[in-house]
C-alpha cells in the first residue's frame, strides 16, 4: 500500500469522559465490533477504579497493566482505528490532557443522569483548544436520566460547542424504547441486552406501523421531536465538525451496547484521517515522505523487578521503521530502536514499520522528555504538548542532605516524564513541584526514594495557579518582577512562571500590568492555540 493510502485508511482518536460515565464500557464494545477483543470484560483491567490515596501502588499496578492497552488498534469497515487510552483518574489529567495532543478526533461519553461533568467541561477545554473533532455519545439511556432537549442545551452551555443530535432517544430509563436514526430515518428498537440491533426503517413517521410498535404516545411524542429538531438544527455538515465548532450527539447504552453502532458508522464516515501538524518551523503534511514524529507521554513502570520506561510516539509523517536511526532533535543525536511495540488490544508486539497516526512504543533509558521530535535529519520541534497550571503545589524538602544530587537529577527526570511540573526558584534554588492531584506527590516520594535513594517532604503552598508570563514591554516585566519577585519562577525549559496566590491577586496583577500576558498553559507561543488560554 502507499503512503497516502495507508494514511487514508488511518483514524486515531481518545475517548474522554467524567469517570464512571461509561468510557470503559464503550471502549470495549467498539473493539468488540472491530472483533479486536471476543469477550466482554477483556478491557476492564485498563481502569483504575476510585482509589484513596493511600493504595497509589495498587493504582500503579493498574496502570502497569493500563500500558498493554494504553492504544488499542482495530479494523472496522476497512479503517484502520487506533484508540489512545486516557486514565480516568483525575489525578493523572494531566496525562489525558497530553494524549489529546495527539490524536485526531474525540468521542466524548456523557451519563444522561448526571450530564456535563467538571472533568468533561476541563477535556473539553483542551479539545476547543485545540479544535479538536467532537463527536458526543450520551449513555445510560436504560436510566432515567435528564430530559435530552436540556441535555443538549448543557453541553452547548458549559463545553461552549454547538451540537448537531444525529439520533434521538425514545424514552427513557424503564420506558426506553430505543433511538431513532434521524440521519437513516431509521429506527432502532432497544431491548435490553440484545446481540443485535432491531433496525427498523421508517421513512415516513407518519405510518400508523410506528405506533404499533412503540405504542401511540411514544409515536406522536418522536413525530414532534423530529420535527422540532429539524426545524431547529441545520443539516449537519462535516466541515464545521471537522473545524470543531459542531459536535455530533448520539444517544444510547454503552453497557447494552445500543446506539453505539450508529456512532460508529458516523465516526468512520467523518472522522478525519491524519491531518497535518505544525512544528516551530513549519508545518509538516502526513504524507511527507520522511518520518517524523513526537513523544507524548511517559509510562515508567514502578515494579522493581521491570523498572522500564515505554516512550509513546505518535508518527506524524512518513514511514517509521523499526532499527533504523533516526534524528533526535533535542539532543541533536541519532538514536535506533531494536524492539518498538504496537498495542494490539493488550498484547504488545514488536512492528517492523508505523504510519502516521500510528503510536508506537520505545523502550526508553531517560533519552526522552514529553515532546521530544524524532525526524529523518531535520531539526523539528512539533508544537501544541503544553503543559497546564498545576491545582496543586508543594516545596521540595530534601531530607537528606547527603543525597542532594540525587534528589536533584530526580526530581529533573520525573519532570521530563511529565510525573509532575518542575518550577525553580532564583533564591536559594527552591523547587516548587506542581500537580492536578495529591497522588502525584506520593507517586514522586516513592519512585525518588526507590529510584534515586533520595528522601524529599514536601511542604504545602497555597498557590492558586501558576501562569506564564509574556511581555513585549521589557520594563514592565522587570517591574512587575521585582515586586513579586518571591513568586516569580522559572519553569523546566526557563520560561518565567508567576505563582498567583488566590485569583484576585492575579485580578489585580493584570490590572496593574495590562501589559502583561498572563497564561495558563505553557504553550504561549503558538498564539492560535494560546489565545483561549489567557487569564
Ligand atoms: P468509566 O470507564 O467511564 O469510568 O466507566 P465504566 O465503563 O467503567 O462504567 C461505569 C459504570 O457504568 C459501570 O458500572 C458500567 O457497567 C456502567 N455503565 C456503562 N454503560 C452503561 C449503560 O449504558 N447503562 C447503565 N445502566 N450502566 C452503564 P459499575 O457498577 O461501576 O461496574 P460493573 O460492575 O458494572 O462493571
Amino acid at each position: 500500500m502507499s503512503l497516502i493510502e495507508e494514511i487514508q485508511k488511518r483514524k486515531t482518536f481518545a475517548v474522554i469522559a467524567h469517570p464512571d460515565s461509561g468510557k470503559t464500557t464503550l471502549t470495549e464494545k467498539l473493539l468488540l465490533f472491530g472483533g479486536a477483543i471476543q469477550t466482554a470484560g477483556a478491557v476492564k483491567s485498563n481502569k483504575i477504579k476510585k482509589a484513596t490515596t493511600s493504595d497509589f501502588m495498587e493504582i500503579e499496578k493498574q496502570r502497569g497493566i493500563s500500558v498493554a492497552t494504553s492504544v488499542m488498534a482495530f479494523e472496522y469497515r476497512d479503517t484502520l482505528i487506533n484508540i489512545l487510552d486516557t486514565p480516568g483518574h483525575k489525578d493523572f489529567a494531566e496525562d489525558t490532557y497530553r494524549t489529546l495532543t495527539a490524536v485526531d478526533s474525540v468521542i466524548l461519553v456523557i451519563d444522561c443522569v448526571k450530564g456535563v461533568e467538571e472533568q468533561t467541561e476541563r477535556l473539553m477545554e483542551v479539545c476547543r483548544m485545540r479544535k479538536t473533532p467532537v463527536i458526543v455519545f450520551i449513555n445510560k439511556l436504560d436510566r432515567d436520566g435528564r430530559d435530552p432537549y436540556d441535555l443538549l442545551d448543557e453541553l452547548e452551555n458549559k463545553l461552549e460547542i454547538k451540537v448537531r443530535p444525529l439520533t434521538w432517544p425514545i424514552g427513557m430509563g424503564k420506558t426506553f424504547k430505543g433511538v431513532y436514526n434521524l440521519a437513516q430515518d431509521e429506527l432502532n428498537l432497544f431491548s435490553a441486552g440484545q446481540k443485535q440491533d432491531d433496525i427498523l426503517q421508517f421513512k415516513d413517521l407518519d405510518t400508523p406501523d410506528l405506533d404499533e410498535k412503540i405504542g401511540g404516545e411514544y409515536a406522536n411524542t418522536l413525530r414532534e421531536d423530529v420535527e422540532l429538531i429539524q426545524g431547529v438544527y441545520e443539516d449537519f455538515d462535516a466541515a464545521p465538525y471537522l473545524s470543531g465548532e459542531i459536535a455530533p450527539v448520539f444517544f444510547g447504552s454503552a453497557v447494552n451496547n445500543f446506539g453505539v453502532k450508529e456512532m460508529l458508522d458516523t465516526f468512520i464516515e467523518f472522522a478525519p484521517n491524519p491531518k497535518k501538524r505544525e512544528t516551530q518551523a513549519r508545518e509538516v503534511e502526513p504524507t511527507e515522505k520522511k518520518f517524523t514524529g513526537f513523544v507524548f507521554k511517559i509510562h515508567a513502570n514502578l515494579d522493581p523487578n521491570h523498572r522500564d520506561r515505554i516512550a509513546f510516539l505518535r508518527i506524524c509523517s512518513g514511514k517509521f521503521e523499526r532499527n533504523t536511526f533516526y534524528y533526535h532533535s533535542r539532543l541533536d543525536k541519532k538514536v535506533r530502536f531494536n524492539n518498538p511495540t504496537s498495542f494490539m488490544a493488550q498484547k504488545k508486539n514488536i512492528i517492523e514499520e508505523a504510519y502516521p497516526g500510528d503510536v508506537v512504543g520505545l523502550y526508553d533509558s531517560g533519552t526522552f522528555k514529553i515532546g521530544d521530535t524524532l525526524t529523518e535529519g531535520e531539526k523539528l520541534f512539533y508544537k501544541g504538548i503544553p503543559s497546564f497550571s498545576p491545582e496543586l503545589f508543594r516545596e521540595v524538602i530534601n531530607k537528606d542532605p547527603m543525597k542532594s544530587k540525587q534528589l536533584e537529577k530526580g526530581v529533573n527526570q520525573l519532570s521530563d516524564e511529565g510525573v509532575a511540573q518542575l518550577f525553580k526558584h532564583k533564591l536559594g534554588n527552591r523547587k516548587i513541584i506542581g500537580t492536578v492531584g495529591q497522588l502525584q506527590f506520593e507517586v514522586i516520594q516513592y519512585r525518588l526514594k526507590h529510584e534515586y535513594g533520595a528522601t524529599a517532604d514536601f511542604k504545602p503552598l497555597n498557590y492558586f495557579k501558576a501562569c506564564w508570563i509574556l511581555s513585549e514591554n521589557e520594563e514592565k516585566l522587570k517591574e512587575f518582577m521585582r515586586r513579586k519577585h518571591a513568586n516569580i519562577v522559572n519553569d523546566k525549559d526557563g520560561n518565567l512562571v508567576f505563582l498567583a496566590d488566590s485569583p484576585w491577586i492575579l485580578k489585580v496583577a493584570k490590572d496593574d500590568f495590562p501589559e502583561i500576558k498572563f497564561y495558563t498553559t505553557s504553550d504561549f507561543k503558538v498564539d492560535a492555540l494560546s489565545h483561549d488560554y489567557q487569564v
